[in-house]
């Protein structure tokens, strides 16, 4: 079982969600949950899937006050969520309660401590999307690095960004600092709305910890062999 691939179970049809977890259920360690999977399964999912072997990824990008965010990640801390993110955008002090929260959580439910994730700028936003969204005259990657910077300061355990930004997240931010990385398009898969995009094996060269894949696996006409094809393309065969 693969412990770097994280595939995205981006469908709200439970049954599909259990075919295709079943289906991947041996050669993948982590399952990803966005709105529509967490309002299809909710809590029940955590204990499901790691009664299967499996770690879960919540991501449900929080972004609100300190307060509430902290809540909400030590909710999903306490019913088995294994990583969560929130918006780094979201500042320091968010995170910051995030962490505290999270960890209070897990020591009282006597498990380890969720990883947690800061997103930086989507990977659907190019440069020019982004100077335009956000009205900043900074490069995107400067405010990428600029993101991973302040959650490190804040204590999570890393970031989501681009395959394309790895090399200045890891020259700010250090080897353990982990970096998770969506925008993963093999040669042979359509690139959707994804703009900053690298294949599997790139990801994985430019020192990606995890990659996050969906539709090229989700979407394929034999989810089994796509999720096999790009596991050998990330072990370099
Ligand atoms: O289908 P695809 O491979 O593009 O799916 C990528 C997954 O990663 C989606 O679930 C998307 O919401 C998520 N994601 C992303 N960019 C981020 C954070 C999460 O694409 N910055």
């Amino acid at each position: 079982m693969d412990n770097r691939l994280i595939v995205a179970l981006d469908t709200d049809d439970d049954e599909e969600i259990i075919w295709l977890s079943g289906t991947l259920m041996d050669i993948v360690g982590w399952f990803k949950m966005g709105f529509q999977a967490f309002s299809a399964l909710g809590m029940e999912a955590f204990p499901w899937f790691e009664q299967n072997g499996h770690n879960t990824f919540v991501d449900l990008k929080f972004h609100d006050i300190p307060n509430t965010v902290a809540r909400d990640v030590s909710t999903m801390t306490k019913h088995g969520a294994n990583m969560i993110n929130m918006h780094a955008s979201g500042g320091l002090e968010m995170m910051q309660a995030a962490r505290s929260r999270a960890d209070d959580a897990a020591y009282k439910a006597r498990i380890p401590n969720p990883i947690l994730l800061g997103v930086t700028i989507l990977t659907s936003m190019d440069e020019m999307g982004f100077q335009s969204n956000f009205g900043s005259e900074r490069q995107l990657s400067e405010q990428v690095v600029y993101l991973a910077k302040l959650t490190k300061e804040a204590g999570l355990d890393g970031v989501v960004a681009s395959p394309l930004e790895i090399e200045p997240i890891r020259k700010a931010c250090g080897d353990n600092f982990l970096i998770v990385t969506p925008g993963i398009r093999p040669k042979w898969a359509d690139p959707g709305d994804q703009r900053r995009i690298t294949t599997p094996a790139e990801a994985i060269n430019r020192g990606a910890d995890f990659i996050v894949v969906g539709r090229p696996i989700i979407e394929a006409e034999d989810p089994l062999e796509a999720a096999e094809k790009i596991l050998d393309e990330m072990r370099g065969m």
